[in-house]
């Protein structure tokens, strides 16, 4: 890849803007997993040490513009405040969080702010026009900085003001963070040593058909697991009982097989119950599925074949896990799936984001990986093959 990175920007003593993901999961006002702001560090640690004056931009979850109860709920549930206490204890530098996303008190501290200091400006998402990469909104964050870094891999998918707008303004380049992950992603997905088998779950068909598509025209296997697979099933003409269907892509799905000369692998078995949130029976069933019983993990048979699918893989994608596996009676396909690919000698294994990340870590796989994406619907779109207009936006050097 051959865009300005930070490494190209003189940095010394200007303002530099930077774009982070900092949509981090928070409950009660305490960070659920912080591998999002760990992961800004290198830049950010760079532009300290390069005497930069660093200002921060990050959205935290969604905020409703069109009904003012919603919108202030909203705001009151991702202020970016308990990030900024996070980051300040990672950061050997001052923090200041400035609680608004524009005016006299963030103008001040911009003007106060001095070398090797940092500013995080409140969620970009309380700003009606960051979504609508609204013109005078970049113009007006634009002014605040001399350089703009985009080191928001998570949000490079989205064409708002803070990934988009102010660098089509400033001089701009990446961050290391998504320098790191379009290699890491770029390697596997547009020149990965093969075989390049993909392993795709999660509950809906329809949140990957673009992925399922163009995996199919790259990949020399696609295993598919999770809910997703009964569909598939579906379409081979099997019963699933009252697992999760979507009756609206079962025609896809046929056409998918037809197209996939053999390349899709699907389950062979299912770990089933008669409920999902209180489930008193649960058993392995193999073929057609008996009505008052859903499919909540892939089964014993399943994970063989998937493992025996991997041998030899040289890269590997997996997005999406194999069943519900935040309950444990549901979590083995996830985790046996998890340690095959971990295991797997000489191979390029990139997870793309998401639950499937979660799971990794949660399972205490996180450094068997080539790389765990930090991104959920921007590893996606990159494994769509689609442009990414946060990435775009950078020059070539
Ligand atoms: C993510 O969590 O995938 C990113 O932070 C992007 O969030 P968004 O889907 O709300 O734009």
């Amino acid at each position: 890849m051959s865009k300005l990175t930070v490494r190209d920007l003189n940095v010394s003593g200007k303002k530099v803007i930077v774009r982070v993901d900092f949509n981090v999961p928070i409950k009660e006002g305490k960070i659920k997993d912080d591998n999002r702001i760990v992961g800004a560090l290198p830049t950010i640690n760079y532009l300290l040490e390069n005497n930069a004056k660093v200002i921060l931009l990050s959205h935290l979850g969604k905020v409703d513009h069109k009904d003012p109860v919603k919108n202030e709920a909203d705001k009151i549930k991702n202020n970016l405040e308990p990030v900024s206490k996070r980051l300040a204890e990672l950061v050997d530098a001052k923090v200041t969080f400035v609680p608004v996303t524009r005016g006299v008190e963030l103008e001040e501290a911009v003007k106060n702010l001095k070398e090797k200091e940092i500013i995080l400006v409140q969620n970009t998402r309380y700003e009606k026009g960051e979504s609508k990469n609204d013109p005078e909104l970049s113009a007006y964050w634009a002014s605040l900085g001399d350089l703009f870094v985009t080191d928001a891999f998570g949000s490079v998918h989205r064409a708002h003001s803070s990934t988009v707008g102010i660098a089509e303004i400033l001089p701009s380049a990446l961050g290391f963070l998504v320098e790191k992950e379009v290699e890491a992603l770029g390697k596997a997905i547009n020149n990965p040593a093969r075989p390049l088998v993909a392993i795709l779950g999660g509950a809906k068909v329809s949140d990957k058909i673009a992925v399922i598509e163009n995996l199919l025209n790259i990949a020399d296997k696609v295993i598919i697991g999770g809910g997703m697979a009964y569909t598939f099933d579906v379409a081979l003409g099997k019963k699933v009982g009252s697992s999760l269907l979507e009756e609206d892509k079962v025609q896809l799905a046929k056409e998918f097989i037809a197209k996939a000369n053999g390349k899709i692998i699907l389950p062979v078995d299912s770990i089933v119950a008669n409920s999902f949130d209180n489930p008193t029976d649960i058993k392995v069933v193999e073929g057609d599925i008996e009505e008052g019983y859903l499919g909540l993990d892939i089964g014993p048979k399943s994970i063989e074949l998937f493992k025996k699918e991997l041998q030899g893989a040289k890269t590997v994608v997996w997005n999406g896990p194999m069943g519900v596996f935040e309950k444990p009676e549901f979590a083995n396909g996830t985790i046996e799936v998890c340690k095959a690919i971990a295991e797997l000698p000489e191979c390029l294994s990139v997870i793309g984001g998401g639950d499937s990340a979660s799971a990794a870590k949660n399972l205490g796989f996180k450094d068997k990986f080539s790389h765990i994406s930090t991104g959920g619907g921007a590893s996606l779109e990159f494994m769509e093959g689609k442009d990414l207009p946060g990435i775009s936006v950078i020059k070539e050097k």
